[in-house]
């Protein structure tokens, strides 16, 4: 840590674990009512809890890329943040808004669109604060000593990301026309604007922790934002097949969804690709098993799950159903989820002085979510598949589908409480590393203030 305002990361990242848990719980909810279990459906019914877990999830990955741009952006452009006190207001902001949208939806207070929950006034405060967010990163990059390419992707990616929310605002009632603007949102940011933030992140990570020339991993980086610009724009395509949208979206939707995996699989071979060549072994090498770990499993999970179901002839069966579910947990986990995590791994040490990466909790948090997360996986890969052969083959009722894989959500509920566990380490981690300290410079050096010991 080099910038005293850079500190204010911290607390983004301070809400990402307390949201994380809070998603958690709620995932917890609506796998016992999948498994038979609908205990609270009185106090939580299920589209509630779904609403809710999802909505944390966007949440705490927003409050991790802003975060993640408030540690990163002053380091590369060479200054302190321009509005440091705006950007602790636009967190508390941030907070209030999700959280009154989280207790709105238990009152049935939302908007029954997938993703796109929250109610419209709050959407209003949303934008606000994202733009006010935007802004102030602007401006530090703006007075900024230098412009870095990663900077500047980092920023377009955000900006891109607070303007693709206004399509999921505009009134309609041509359920088609809202479903295909819905997906403007929804796809173009995590298979677009967010793939940008992604690779401003991964390679200011890859900077740090490898010691490669800068010239060399930005090259990168041109060549991941031109293979997700060609495939992800056209490749909106593959939601537009039964919507009621002209047939010339099943080739554009096919072909260019089929060749949206080449991205991802970009971003792969350049993390592993970099971490290989590095010259230099950074002690925090934790950091560096989240960075690589997240190019590959964004790449599983969202390059190689997302194919299996993009062409419209298997999408016709897989449809809205746990496949899907199958296909979101592993590739927001892998592309966001491990990529927040890892900033946070890299920063966490920087920001606090204190050296917790050799820690047992830390490998185990690593080890223990991947490996839970890729069991949650196949859980949902075994009911996904079972409800698409008795519902859409075999023609039973949902509903009768439904009682028949529950014995599917006992292993998600196992699998489940291994991920957890992971992320149970992580957070003791996070809470050990303590609060972000000063910085001061010795020999010319920028170091934190308080530098403790490993222990
Ligand atoms: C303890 C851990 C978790 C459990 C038990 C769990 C369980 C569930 C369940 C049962 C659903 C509803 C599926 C349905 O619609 O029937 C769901 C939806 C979802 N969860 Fe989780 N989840 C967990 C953690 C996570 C994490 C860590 C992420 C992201 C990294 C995540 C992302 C999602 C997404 C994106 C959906 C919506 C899927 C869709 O659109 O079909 N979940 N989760
Ligand atoms: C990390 C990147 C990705 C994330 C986080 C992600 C997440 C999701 C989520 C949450 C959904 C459910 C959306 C909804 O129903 O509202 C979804 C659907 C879908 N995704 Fe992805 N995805 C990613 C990448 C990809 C890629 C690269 C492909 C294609 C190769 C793909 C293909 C699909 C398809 C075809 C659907 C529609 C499923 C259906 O018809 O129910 N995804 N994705
Ligand atoms: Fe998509």
């Amino acid at each position: 840590m080099r910038y005293q305002s850079q500190r204010v990361a911290y607390w983004f990242f301070a809400t990402c674990m307390a949201l994380l848990s809070l998603q958690i719980i709620y995932g917890f909810i609506m796998a016992f009512a999948h498994a038979g279990y609908d205990v609270l459906h009185n106090v939580i019914p299920f589209h509630a809890a779904r609403a809710t877990h999802t909505n944390l999830l966007i949440m705490w990955l927003l409050s991790g890329f802003m975060g993640a741009a408030y540690y990163i952006i002053p380091e590369e452009v060479e200054r302190e943040i321009y509005w440091p006190k705006l950007a602790y207001a636009q967190l508390v902001a941030l907070v209030v808004v999700g959280v009154t949208a989280i207790i709105g939806f238990h009152f049935n207070w939302w908007e029954g669109r997938k993703f796109l929950e929250i109610p419209r006034p709050l959407d209003y405060l949303v934008v606000l604060d994202v733009l006010l967010f935007v802004a102030n990163i602007g401006m530090t990059v703006l007075r900024g000593r230098r412009k870095t390419t990663t900077a500047l992707v980092l920023y377009f990616g955000l900006l891109s990301m607070a303007l693709l929310y206004l399509p999921g605002m505009i009134p309609t009632s041509n359920q088609t026309i809202d479903s295909y603007l819905r997906w403007w949102v929804v796809h173009l940011w995590v298979e677009g604007v967010w793939e940008l933030i992604m690779g401003g992140i991964l390679s200011f990570l890859l900077i740090k922790l490898t010691g490669i020339d800068r010239e060399v991993v930005e090259k990168w980086l041109y060549v991941i934002v031109g293979l997700t610009f060609l495939s992800g724009i056209l490749g909106t395509g593959h939601h537009y097949y039964y919507i009621g949208t002209p047939k010339y979206w099943f080739w554009v939707g096919g072909i260019f969804g089929a060749l949206e995996p080449l991205a991802f699989l970009g971003m792969a071979i350049y993390a592993v690709s970099m971490a290989r060549r590095g010259g230099r072994d950074h002690p925090n090498r934790i950091a560096m098993l989240w960075t690589v770990g997240c190019s590959i499993m964004s790449f599983v999970g969202g390059g190689f799950l997302g194919f299996a179901h993009t062409l419209p002839q298997v999408n016709l069966y897989t449809h809205g159903t746990l496949v899907t579910a199958m296909h979101a947990h592993m590739a927001f986990w892998g592309a966001y989820a491990m990529l927040v995590l890892a900033i946070i791994s890299y920063a966490m040490p920087q920001l606090t002085g204190r050296k917790l990466y050799d820690k047992p909790a830390a490998l185990l948090a690593f080890w223990a979510s991947n490996i839970g997360m890729v069991a949650m996986t196949l859980a949902f890969a075994v009911a996904g598949v079972t409800q698409v052969y008795l519902e859409r083959k075999v023609g039973l009722d949902f509903l009768a589908v439904q009682k028949e894989i529950e014995i599917h959500f006992v292993g998600l509920i196992l699998a489940a409480s291994l991920f957890t566990l992971g992320i149970a380490c992580f957070i003791y981690n996070f809470v050990l590393y303590g609060l972000p300290v000063g910085v001061v410079a010795i020999d010319g050096r920028e170091v934190p203030l308080a530098v403790a010991p490993a222990e």
